[in-house]
């Protein structure tokens, strides 16, 4: 058919420009909901008698029709749809003819868009919080199960303090509680409706705004028809939101590959989850953290890509803003897989306690257990600082451990400490006595865990 705005132009459009300016290849992913965003607008067009009814529901019937055409395959959209609004519209005035014609009464594509792609990320944002929260359900029984188990704690991947294995995963926890506050957060100042604001200026005809936001299952309608249609931050708090969390996958994924290594050999991963070399017989590679890892780079740069086109652009619609799907679309995808990969990659790996074990030799781990112990018996925790630190020297001198120094050793380095002043310095004990709030020891951790699970349950609660 002839295009929608034949009435001013003497020639057809170029061919390449055709291609160059269509979006349907990548917006037909949002069918459902421009045809959910058009009955509610025809819905509203009848009741407020801008169209008759009868002419209401002739439009709906046709596009429930053509939704079940794209849907089983039948209709394949190409470039001469431009998009997916025109491509529906048009298929809806050959199925039902002139009357067809009256749906885009009182609206634009301008504001059409903004309604598909805010109910598609709606969807979208609803179901990562779902995914984020399986995540987080596969965190919280494995924080259960590693509560008591002890592992190193670093600082500049240096030997640092002893801490149990159930804490670091309570602290993931925390990030990805973050993000999903973040993402409803998100969802809440984004839950305004556009449809109606037209091209810019909104219309002449007497619409009903709150209707068509109400029909939509929005809080309500946007408040300005020009910010409306040139709005795009609600993308841009997402991609954030999703750089964050990414980042965060990210820097888990990177302990992953590192605890998996020959040198530290603290986990086992299970095999589905690693590939194998194609000319090394014995490797077993942790290719999933590895991925993860570096799939935060392409959502970095679909947040990049899109502030860029944002950047310096002018009141109201520019086609520039055409350009908002496609790195979006793409961070939905990788976010959602790469939650899903790490909360199954999480599940399978078992951390290797016997080999870890080996590692509490090194480092000086108890170290400022010691001084904290010092401290307690009126040393200032400057000067017990000190003292330990003489300590280390005097071991790393005599080529032993703190629990080999001899009084002598010891007196020798302060008058005040000997054997017995040292106290209970093993690894268990000083994990134990973390009991601070937020702490490592695994009574703490098993709170950390209830409070973990309370949020949860609030959180599922919400029904999201
Ligand atoms: N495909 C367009 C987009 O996604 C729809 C809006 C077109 N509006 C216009 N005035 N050209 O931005």
């Amino acid at each position: 058919m002839a295009s929608f705005w034949g009435g001013r132009f003497e020639k057809e459009m170029d061919e390449l420009v055709k291609q160059f300016n269509a979006s349907i290849g990548f917006d037909q992913r949002m069918y459902n909901e421009d045809i959910d965003g058009s009955i509610a607008h025809v819905t509203m067009l009848g009741e407020q008698g801008i169209v008759s009814m009868e002419e209401k529901d002739q439009i709906i019937a046709g596009l429930e029709k053509i939704r079940q055409r794209i849907t089983s395959g039948e209709i394949v959209f190409s470039v001469n749809d431009e998009d997916i609004h025109m491509g529906i519209e048009s298929r809806l005035i050959q199925e039902i003819g002139d009357v067809g014609k009256k749906l885009h009464t009182a609206r634009s594509r301008n504001d059409q868009c903004q309604v598909d792609l805010r109910l598609y990320l709606k969807k979208e944002i609803r179901e990562i919080i779902r995914r984020l929260m399986e995540l987080e359900t596969v965190i919280l029984a494995k924080a259960e199960k590693y509560a008591d188990s002890i592992t190193v704690g670093f600082t500049h991947i240096q030997h640092a303090q002893p801490i149990t294995i159930g804490f670091i995963f309570m602290a993931y926890f925390q990030m990805f509680r973050r993000d999903i506050d973040r993402l409803m957060d998100t969802y809440e100042r984004m839950d305004l409706c556009p449809l109606g604001a037209c091209a810019l200026a909104g219309t002449t005809l007497p619409t009903n705004r709150a209707r068509t936001a109400e029909l939509l299952g929005f809080a309500a309608p946007t408040e300005n028809a020009m910010d409306s249609v040139s709005d795009r931050d609600y993308s841009l708090e997402f991609l954030s939101d999703a750089s964050i969390s990414m980042m965060h996958l990210s820097r888990w994924a990177e302990e992953f590959v590192w605890w998996n290594s020959q040198e530290f050999g603290f986990i086992d991963i299970d095999d589905s989850y690693c590939t194998g070399s194609s000319i090394m017989p014995q490797k077993k590679n942790p290719d999933m953290a590895e991925l993860l890892r570096g799939k935060v780079g392409r959502v970095y740069g679909d947040l990049m890509q899109l502030l860029t086109v944002m950047k310096g652009t002018p009141l109201a619609y520019n086609k520039d803003f055409q350009e908002d799907k496609e790195s979006l679309f793409d961070a939905v995808d990788t976010w959602k897989a790469s939650i899903r990969i790490f909360a199954n990659m999480l599940e399978k790996t078992e951390f290797r306690l016997d080999r870890i074990q080996r590692h509490f030799q090194q480092g000086f781990l108890n170290a400022t257990d010691i001084a904290e112990h010092f401290a307690k018996q009126g040393i200032p925790f400057r000067e017990a600082h000190s003292i330990v630190g003489r300590m280390v020297k005097a071991c790393e001198h005599k080529g032993c451990d703190f629990g080999d120094l001899t009084d002598e050793d010891l007196q020798a380095i302060d008058s005040r400490i000997t054997r017995e002043t040292l106290g209970d310095i093993s690894i268990k004990a000083c994990v134990d006595a973390r009991m601070s709030y937020g702490g490592t020891a695994p009574s703490e951790v098993r709170r950390q865990i209830q409070a973990g699970r309370d949020w949860l349950t609030g959180v599922e609660a919400m029904k999201w």
